[in-house]
């Protein structure tokens, strides 16, 4: 998806740390609670010390919409996440994105095109009536609106399972909303939560949509229960099987915990498998000595190294992988928000139509009524 931040002013781009450090502070005191910082676990700390709120991406859009008397929310993170608090807040609230090119390369490997015509094609060979489409927390409005008005729901990393189970019952009480599901933009998410509830390799298939029908034939799409959409996380999908097999021939009794946008191969392999708030509380709730290998954004390992000089927090993969969407949001571009904000201008402004943002709504809000 194109979007375009336009070039900061100098002197945001000239100044120090310590300058941006001081005129971020101004700002913020100036303008008291009438603005709510939000930042994203994957954030860098010279943006996490200002955030007012921590959280993952589910946790903070819900933040921002118990916060009723900020006027504005900067939102620290990706474009989808600002995407959803704006869906989840007030009218009146403003949310901001501090650089509009902060976006998410998963989410944008499923357009609203892509979805729409991958449900046409599937139209043509089984009764789409029958599917359930369930997006990934990670994945544009427009999605999370198709997926409200075609009888699905959102799901987050921490409720997938939750959420998979409503639409498919796999435990066969009889309260199945469909056969099959089409399950986007993460097939990684997907898959590992499939196997979790006992599906195997025969009752899914990858759909890719770029290629006709998928690049399935019409047994494929009959026989599949899950359809997982050809979308990845480059950050995640980065961790490998060998990554575990070096750490563990290092460090014997070494703890790995992955999060589930990891491929399948590594999450089997792993020791606990969870979302950012989940992997946070692992780390904590680990025994004191414990070393340990996390698989998921390095700002997040780095912090939870910090935070328990008790126990060695390392990433699964030895180089750094950061993601460089979330990167992009720094002390200069939250500085220059900030000071915008003081002289009464909203730079940055991250707003969902209304037919949209209602129908975002309903798949969000089924979200919350499963788990
Ligand atoms: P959370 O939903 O855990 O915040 O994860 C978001 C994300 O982008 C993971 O890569
Ligand atoms: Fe998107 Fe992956 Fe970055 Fe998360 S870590 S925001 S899924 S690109």
């Amino acid at each position: 998806m194109f979007r375009l931040q336009r070039a900061l002013p100098e002197r945001y781009v000239e100044a120090t740390p310590d300058q941006l450090t001081t005129w971020i502070g101004a700002a913020k005191s100036e303008l008291g609670p009438r603005v709510l910082i939000l930042g994203h676990h994957y954030q860098r700390d010279e943006v996490m010390r200002w955030a007012d709120a921590r959280g993952d991406s589910f946790g903070l859009s819900r933040t921002a919409a118990e916060r009723r008397d900020a006027d504005y929310i900067v939102f620290c993170g990706v474009h989808f996440m600002a995407e959803s608090a704006d869906i989840l807040t007030a009218p009146s609230q403003q949310v901001i994105l501090p650089d509009l090119n902060a976006g998410c390369s998963m989410a944008d490997m499923a357009d609203i095109e892509s979805v729409e015509d991958a449900w046409e094609s599937l139209a043509t060979v089984t009764d789409v009536e029958r599917i359930v489409p369930l997006t990934y927390m990670n994945s544009s409005a427009a999605l999370k609106a198709f997926v409200g008005r075609h009888g699905g729901a959102v799901c987050t990393s921490s409720n997938a399972r939750a959420v998979l189970s409503w639409a498919l019952d796999p435990a066969g009480t009889g309260s199945a909303q469909g056969d099959k599901v089409l399950f986007f933009p993460d097939q990684h998410l997907g898959r590992n939560t499939g196997f979790e509830l006992g599906w195997g390799d025969a009752d899914m298939r990858v759909w890719n949509p770029l290629l006709d029908m998928g690049g399935l034939d019409d047994t494929d799409v009959k026989e599949a229960t899950l359809l997982l959409w050809k979308g990845h996380c480059s950050v995640h999908q980065r961790f490998r099987p060998e990554h575990v097999e070096a750490f563990r021939a290092e460090h014997r009794g070494g703890l790995v915990f992955v999060h589930p946008e990891c491929a399948h191969d590594v999450v089997e392999m792993a020791d606990q498998v969870g979302s950012t708030d989940f992997l946070i509380r692992a780390v904590a709730e680990a025994p004191s000595g414990s070393v340990i290998a996390v698989g998921t954004e390095i700002h997040l390992v780095k912090r939870l190294d910090d935070e328990h000089p008790d126990k060695t927090v390392v990433s699964l993969d030895p180089l750094v992988c950061p993601c460089s969407t979330m990167f992009r949001v720094d002390a200069p571009h939250l500085c220059w928000v900030l000071e915008r904000l003081v002289e009464g201008e909203v730079v940055n402004r991250i707003t969902v139509d209304p037919d949209t943002a209602a129908w975002a709504r309903r798949a969000l809000q089924r979200m919350l009524d499963i788990t």
